[in-house]
């Protein structure tokens, strides 16, 4: 019988330096979509997908998102005795469902290195990586698409998304042998290729399901593109030495980390808000003439 995969990985390290200045004293993850920070979105994706421990691997000034994830006894308190108790509930319930653990990453040396700090928390479990600047909107969750695949199959798995040629330079990019229209056998994988040398235009946006075996591949793994240890690079020694599969997984994707992906994101999120949308409607027709 397979493990159940119940733990995921969330590296929130990064100094977020696309988004200056909001980034200076505000963890990027924090920044939100309407009103729900990115990184609540994410948590929610892994819970809907069985995820129960989610390991953050953070660095200083991110305790903004622990707290998030915590009660805030002051504010309760205070929005329960003004009989605001449907607000007091919405903000106990955002770390109801899960155990959030969180591991310092000294250094930022890459995201390689980033998923090699959760190794105590994981231990000998398969387990699912989420990166936050990733969102995607699916009736089943990638997570859960990827968690299914890799339960059957029992081999690692990550998520992958058609890309134009000119831009996979953004990505790690899979190559290898077509199983069905949606899935690959991984041969190959490169950390933002120039199109002219990309294996495909399947690209990976942030959703991994993996072998712990993942962690002795990273130890080994030397610096690659940008000096980084690159997850990548370690996904590659899984696609030699046991099985990676590539899955193009339902559902669609957002760059939060961009500016135009982010405020894409955030016009397609108020849209499925039955409250906001025609409202939002309305703005978008005075600003398109
Ligand atoms: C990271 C990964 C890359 C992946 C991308 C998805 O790069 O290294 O393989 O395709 O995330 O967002 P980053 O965008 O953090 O530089």
């Amino acid at each position: 019988m397979s493990i159940k995969i119940k733990k995921a990985v969330i590296p929130v390290a990064g100094l977020g330096t696309r988004f200056l200045p909001a980034t200076k004293a505000i963890p990027k993850e924090m920044i939100p979509i309407v009103d729900v920070p990115i990184i609540q979105l994410i948590i929610e994706e892994a819970i809907n997908s069985g995820i129960q421990d989610i390991v953050l691997i953070t660095a200083r000034h991110k305790e903004a998102i622990e707290n998030h994830f915590d009660f805030n006894y002051e504010l309760e308190d205070t929005l329960g005795k003004k009989q605001k108790k449907e607000l007091a509930e919405l903000s106990k319930n955002i770390g109801e469902n899960c155990n959030v653990i969180t591991i310092r990453q000294k250094n930022p040396l890459g995201l390689g290195h980033a998923v090699l700090c959760a190794q105590p928390v994981i231990g000998n479990e398969p387990f699912a990586v989420l990166l936050g600047d990733d969102l995607i909107d699916s009736k089943i969750p990638c997570t859960k698409q990827l968690i299914d695949l890799y339960e059957r199959e029992n081999a690692s798995v990550v998520g992958v998304m058609e890309v134009p040629k000119n831009e996979t330079l953004k990505y790690g990019i899979v190559g290898g042998k077509m199983l069905n229209p949606k899935l690959m056998e991984v041969s190959h994988l490169v950390e933002k290729p120039d199109p002219q040398y990309a294996p495909s235009c399947l690209a990976i946006p942030g959703r991994y399901v993996l072998s712990p075996s993942i962690f002795k591949y990273l130890k080994d793994t030397k610096p690659g593109k940008g000096g980084e240890i690159q997850l990548t690079d370690a996904l590659e020694k899984v696609a030699k030495n046991e099985r990676l599969l590539a899955y193009q997984f339902d559902g669609t994707r957002y760059d939060a980390g961009d500016r135009l992906g982010f405020i894409e994101a955030t016009i397609a999120y108020a849209l499925k808000r039955p409250e906001l949308a025609s409202g939002v409607k309305d703005i978008l027709k005075k600003y398109s003439g």
